[in-house]
């Protein structure tokens, strides 16, 4: 079994990729070891609530979870104005409320370290949100993320735009030190950029497929109401290109994990501009076969997107049926 610290800033994407790992720790593929929060799509005291009302719902609420330190990105507004203040439309209220406390939870890089330490080269770090927590551990720790088994991102854009500025993607541009500090901690880092997310559109004939199976069921419900304000609020922001539904971006790695037939990874030196006027956020690749390159990542620039959401559309009905 996979045992899998997730870094995350929930609501948006990151409650599928979220469902996606519990769906798979129900089906005794992987243990969710911890779930450590992170400011980004919505501030930090949200992304854990979120989590915890998420956990509550699926049954999980025995999860631990870690808060986020507050960074506030100089250059990169959050994405409230997308995901709602809740980080789902609203949703939130209508979710009964977290069991785990802010005011007493341990923060997210002390728990990283701990897990960690606690079981060097077993637990694999998935992080779908800035690099603030990785970072913060590495700094405190030096070294601690080498002891993780993997580290799998999404993040960066290579050869697309980004889709906070012309340069940036969101996990990236959001925290571009963060993510420096990330990049050069070891050798073997995965790298998810939106090169292949961008082609990930969860569509509302998905979302009813997945609810169909049981559509009593709270998550169910859940499912397909989120589905309802993460289509509707793409659209507002043109997020799919007129294609009808929302990009379940930080899935991506879930899929790495268990789909691998789905992706395609080649080995880059990937480094991440912190100095430029324009490009702050910027992932640079460079794939030359020549050693002085010096690799430090795997990078998927090809996906076969129907078969993964497939994947995750069967996991998250196995989710949702009865005992
Ligand atoms: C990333 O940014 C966030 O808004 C999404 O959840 C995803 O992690 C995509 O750029
Ligand atoms: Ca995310």
């Amino acid at each position: 079994r996979l045992k899998i610290i997730l870094d995350t800033d929930p609501g948006g994407d990151d409650i599928f990729a979220l469902l996606w790992i519990l769906s798979l720790v129900k089906q005794g593929f992987m243990e969710l070891v911890a779930v450590t929060t992170a400011q980004g799509n919505v501030n930090a005291n949200v992304t854990f609530e979120c989590a915890s009302q998420v956990l509550g719902l699926t049954g999980f609420a025995q999860i631990e979870i870690g808060k986020g330190v507050i960074f506030t990105s100089a250059e990169i507004e959050d994405a409230a104005y997308i995901h709602g203040v809740d980080g789902m439309g609203g949703l939130a209220a209508t979710l009964p409320a977290g069991k785990h406390k802010y005011s007493t939870a341990p923060t997210s890089d002390d728990l990283i370290i701990e897990k960690l330490n606690a079981e060097p080269g077993e637990i694999t770090l998935i992080a779908i949100a800035p690099l603030t927590n990785l970072a913060a551990a590495e700094t405190k720790s030096p070294g601690i993320l080498k002891k993780a088994k993997e580290i799998i991102i999404m993040g960066g854009a290579f050869r697309v735009s980004g889709n906070v500025t012309s340069h940036a993607e969101f996990n990236i541009g959001f925290n571009a030190e963060a993510a420096k500090v990330v990049f050069n901690s070891r050798n073997d880092i995965v790298i998810l950029p939106l090169d292949i997310t961008s082609q990930l559109i969860f569509t509302p004939e998905m979302a009813k497929d997945v609810s169909q199976v049981n559509p009593q069921n709270p998550i169910a419900k859940f499912i397909l109401e989120l589905n309802n304000f993460l289509t509707e609020s793409s659209l507002n922001y043109r997020q799919t290109e007129g294609i009808k539904g929302f990009l379940v971006h930080d899935a991506a790695t879930i899929a790495y994990l268990c789909y691998p037939e789905t992706l395609l990874l080649q080995r880059a030196r990937v480094e991440v501009e912190t100095q430029g006027t324009f490009t702050n956020g910027q992932t640079i690749f460079d794939d030359r076969h020549y050693p002085k390159t010096n690799p430090n990542a795997w990078v998927s620039l090809q996906v076969d997107e129907a078969n993964l959401l497939a994947s995750l559309v069967e996991d998250l009905k196995v989710l949702i049926l009865g005992e």
